[in-house]
């Protein structure tokens, strides 16, 4: 089984991730249709947006019904941790549809942060020394956090909208800090807590495709959170990213495979999960040696808009591939370039800001390396007006990273937008790190 020659293709999702994926799909011999829902003014430019609320599998069903849809790519985790995929698979009419992402059982990896530590162990995949907890084990809770080190991380369970994990400076906050998620600051997901040690080390997002058996490593990235330059003031969603990044070099990606990704597709198999997606593992380098901070089952954002542009081979054959256990025969062609991406956010972000600014954009001629993603964006009158706290992901390619952030900023100076506010210093770090090195 495989997909048509001619693909019609639902893709969900309305950031920044999404327009990088629908902008390389449509780009693809094989694209027949590309649907996205919601999407953004962006992926407008590349498709056809459509009013769908993606955890509304109903909805998903009779829209593919009705368009022929061959493929469902899934970009954000809730609908997959929902089950979006269970239930296309379980229902008699759309059940041949192919879906990028794992079945709900398999997206705990991301939806429970307790599976996710659990599985690790089950599989000897080096991470952070933890133990988790419920209210009724307070007291326990209270001694394992004294027998750590400061600082002290403390994860409520479930999905909390990316805001569920706290880093406490002192124990007695750290103590604080737990009976607020038993006290539900995060709802239903601070039931749970998972309470671990803090690592020292640089992060990297490691992006794996896999058939549930197969695998291909894509570029790997490195997310900028915190919204200020030097890494400082509150986290976001991601300001920025790099894609590749030098550290990650042969010899710590050789200690990644064997072993994270290999015993992590491995334990997949194993424990008999339905997995056609992508698992993003995200690593801390402590002193060369990789450590899993957390699994998602989806590609990251901003992240994604560095990655995708560097895959040079057909993604929508990746994507059959992963949908039909046959990734071992696709062929990942990856740039031999540097992306750098610098997302250009609304003033305020990631607390109050406007909706509603007019965007301008220069054309695309005049600047043949770069890319505008949009992320926070909608058409209104003809025209892309701010609709999110992250509202562009300026992608720049070079031959060096250097190149690719003069490039990239060169780029942001040229789009506007009322209040427009992102960080300086993308990829400073590395620079510095590679004059080190
Ligand atoms: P997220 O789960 O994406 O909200 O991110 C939580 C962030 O907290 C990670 O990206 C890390 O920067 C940090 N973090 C999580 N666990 C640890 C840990 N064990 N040691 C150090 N930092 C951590
Ligand atoms: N950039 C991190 C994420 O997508 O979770």
């Amino acid at each position: 089984m495989k997909l048509p020659q001619s693909v019609n293709v639902l893709l969900l999702g309305g950031g920044g991730r999404e327009h990088a994926l629908a902008w390389r799909m449509a780009q693809s011999k094989r694209l027949a249709k590309l649907f996205i829902a919601p999407g953004n003014a962006g992926t407008a430019s590349v498709g056809t947006n459509v009013d769908l609320q993606p955890t509304n599998f109903a909805s998903v069903k009779q829209f593919i019904l009705n368009n022929n849809i061959n493929l469902v790519v899934c970009g954000p985790e809730e609908p997959l941790v929902k089950g979006l995929f269970d239930y296309i698979r379980n229902d008699e009419q759309v059940r041949h549809t192919a879906v990028i992402g794992p079945l709900a059982d398999a997206a705990r990896l991301e939806g429970s942060k307790a599976f996710a530590k659990a599985f690790m162990g089950r599989h000897a995949i080096p991470t952070a020394r933890y133990r988790s907890f419920t209210v009724n084990s307070l007291q326990e809770a209270a001694a394992f956090i004294d027998s750590l080190r400061a600082p002290y991380v403390l994860k409520a369970d479930g999905l909390a909208a990316g805001k569920g994990v706290v880093i406490a400076p002192t124990a007695c906050e750290a103590k604080a800090e737990l009976r607020a998620m038993f006290d539900g600051r995060f709802g239903a997901a601070g039931a749970t807590v998972v309470i671990e040690e803090f690592l020292h080390g640089v992060e990297c997002s490691v992006f794996v495709a896999t058939d549930g058996r197969n695998y291909k490593i894509l570029p790997v990235a490195k997310d900028y959170k915190r919204v200020g330059a030097g890494d400082t003031g509150p986290n976001t969603g991601g300001m920025g990213a790099v894609s590749p990044v030098g550290f990650a070099d042969e010899a710590f990606m050789a200690k990644v495979r064997r072993r994270i990704i290999e015993p992590t597709v491995r334990g997949i198999a194993e424990e008999g999960m339905i997995y056609h997606g992508f698992i993003f593992i995200g690593l801390m380098n402590v002193g060369g040696d990789p450590y899993v901070i957390e699994y998602n089952v989806r590609l990251g954002d901003p992240e994604t808009e560095a990655v995708v542009p560097l895959i040079e081979s057909d993604i929508i054959g990746m994507f059959e591939g992963m949908a039909f256990g046959t990734l071992d025969n696709y062929e990942l062609r990856i740039s031999p370039r540097t992306a750098v991406t610098v997302v250009c956010a609304a003033g305020g972000y990631p607390n109050e800001y406007r909706k509603g600014d007019v965007i301008s954009i220069p054309d695309d001629a005049e600047y043949p390396d770069v890319i505008v993603f949009h992320a926070g964006t909608r058409s209104e009158a003809g025209r892309a007006v701010t609709n999110g706290g992250r509202v562009l992901a300026v992608t720049a390619l070079g031959e060096t990273l250097d190149q690719a952030i003069t490039r990239s900023y060169e780029a942001v100076g040229s789009v506007g937008f009322a209040d427009m506010y992102y960080r300086c210093d993308i990829g400073q770090d590395l620079v510095e790190m590679e004059v080190e090195a």
